[in-house]
């Protein structure tokens, strides 16, 4: 196949996926996402708008550092300082890009920016030649592309082109469009843009009709050679084009879609787990290529055509998409290197975990649970990456008890850089009791907002997962524990909270000292 062949995939995870979860992500855990994200191959990653917020700005600033391999992209409105702060936080990237918009819809243009499209359409020259002064990168987006008139789209999307950009994205901000009238703006521009060979047209499809997948999809049978897209589909309001679909689409149907892309399929399920437990986004089970019965065939008679020839009802593999069996066997008798091996099996580096931490980890949890599967490895390892060495506060010890037609109660230790106060509680149940005994420890206001149980793996001896978001002086954080004891595992996961809260304390005094010493700079 011929480069025209090529679908470029735009992973927006980190951007547009991440703007729309209910507690922000950590510093840490956009790294950790942005180095799987890498690892799928996909062309560019957008992870940031760095103008938005001193923190968004760092972690650009260091996936910019760090990751290598994709174009790493930063959004900015059409405005001098969002491409300015854009342009300083990736200007360690290989190969960096900006990405640069501005509504073109009449509504959008009559009540949101209050200008007309002339205006918008100046605006938007002058922010992509102001961008090109930091890179030959520039992609211009026509926010809400889907309800705007195609002469209007034609004259703004030259203009762009001119003005240098070598990438056109046309987002269907609010999902409306179905996909024949999608290619049907992709096929006027191609047609009626007269430098529009100049670019590479994209496609940024939302999906509040259920649609952004063929949309995306019919858009490149259009002419379209960009996807933008997010793994699990995660974005605003009912999300984005998601990436596992498109890239399989493409991959499983060659005799229709004479294309490719350069996605490593094989990383697809870890990528999407990894997300969803980051992301605290459970995926459904009947979620096409990454949901738990994506591959299971429950009917006795497709069960049975299964067993003879595979493709009678499956029409990719489990292993295409990086599904393993579980492999069993590992005990408190394996060594470190078997642990390594099995890791490296599993596609992880020795830069993704500590080897003498997930041991330690390890041989306890055997010595709990007799046998470890590839899941609580794994499951060991998104932990280890969640906690960090230094945090402020640790649990130190934990009792609690029920009994039938009483109050639960409980004891928590927890230590506070280094020193240890304990606390005793009653509630309606252990996790009330210890979550009690917890607030007399601290005194911090902590409200609970949600709170999740999920087993990871199966049988009796299966480790819990608590996901938990709390609330402290309006901002949410999230919060996670693992244990095989369910309480232990809710206590893991408030104390995580704190450690977060405590986090997020330093980073605002360092603002407000910077704010401060900069002000004093100025006089
Ligand atoms: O949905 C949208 O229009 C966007 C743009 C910023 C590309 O996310
Ligand atoms: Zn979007």
């Amino acid at each position: 196949m011929s480069g025209q062949d090529k679908v470029w995939i735009f992973d927006t995870t980190l951007r547009d996926g991440e703007q729309a979860l209910r507690a922000s992500l950590s510093h840490k855990q956009k790294i950790q996402l942005a180095h799987a994200i890498a690892r799928l191959n996909v062309d560019v990653m957008e992870v940031g708008f760095p103008v938005s917020s001193p923190g968004d700005f760092e972690s650009v600033h260091s996936i910019a550092t760090q990751v290598k391999g994709p174009i790493i992209c930063g959004l900015a409105r059409a405005v001098s300082a969002d491409i300015e702060a854009c342009g300083q936080a990736l200007a360690n990237a290989e190969r960096r890009r900006i990405h640069t918009f501005i509504a073109t819809s009449p509504l959008h243009l009559q009540y949101k920016l209050r200008r007309t499209l002339e205006q918008a359409t100046e605006q938007a020259v002058a922010a992509i030649q102001l961008a090109r002064r930091y890179t030959d990168d520039v992609e211009f987006s026509c926010e809400d592309a889907g309800r705007t008139p195609i002469d209007d789209l034609c004259r703004i999307v030259e203009a762009a082109i001119k003005a240098g950009a070598r990438t056109i994205n046309i987002p269907d901000t609010v999902g409306y469009t179905i996909p024949n009238e999608f290619a049907r703006i992709i096929t006027d521009l191609r047609n009626k843009v007269p430098n529009i060979d100049q670019a590479i047209l994209s496609v940024h499809c939302h999906n509040d009709l259920g649609l952004a997948v063929a949309n995306s999809i019919s858009a490149v049978q259009a002419g379209a050679r960009q996807i933008e897209c997010t793994v699990n589909g995660i974005g605003e309001r009912a999300g984005n084009c998601s990436l596992e679909e498109v890239a399989m689409i493409i991959k499983t149907r060659p005799d229709i879609l004479p294309f490719y892309t350069d996605i490593k399929s094989t990383e697809i399920y870890r990528s999407s787990h990894l997300v969803s437990q980051i992301c605290h986004m459970p995926i459904q089970p009947n979620k096409a290529i990454v949901g738990e019965n994506a591959f299971a065939h429950s009917s006795g008679i497709h069960q049975d055509g299964v067993l003879k020839a595979q493709n009678t009802y499956e029409i990719m593999s489990p292993e295409q998409v990086g599904i393993r069996q579980n492999e069993l066997n590992l005990t408190s008798r394996s060594g470190r290197a078997v642990i390594q091996h099995r890791l490296s099996e599993m596609g992880y580096t020795s830069e993704d975990y500590n080897l003498d931490e997930i041991y330690k980890a390890f041989v306890t949890l055997a010595d709990q649970k007799g046998r470890v599967f590839d899941y609580d490895l794994e499951a060991l390892v998104f932990f280890q990456n969640l906690q960090d060495t230094n945090e402020p506060y640790k649990l130190e010890f934990l009792s609690s008890s029920t009994h039938t037609g009483h109050v639960a109660s409980a004891t928590v230790g927890i230590s506070i850089n280094g020193q240890t106060h304990t606390e005793a509680a009653t509630g309606n149940g252990p996790v009330e009791a210890s979550f009690q005994a917890i607030q007399r420890i601290v005194g911090t206001d902590v409200k609970m907002v949600d709170f999740n149980l999920q087993a990871k793996g199966s049988g009796e001896d299966a480790l819990g997962q608590v996901d938990i978001i709390a609330e402290h002086q309006g901002r949410r954080y999230h919060g996670a524990g693992l244990a095989t004891d369910i309480v232990r595992s809710s206590v893991l996961a408030y104390v995580h909270v704190l450690n977060l809260i405590e986090r997020s304390k330093q980073v605002d005094a360092a603002k407000q000292a910077r704010r401060l010493s900069e002000s004093q700079t100025e006089k």
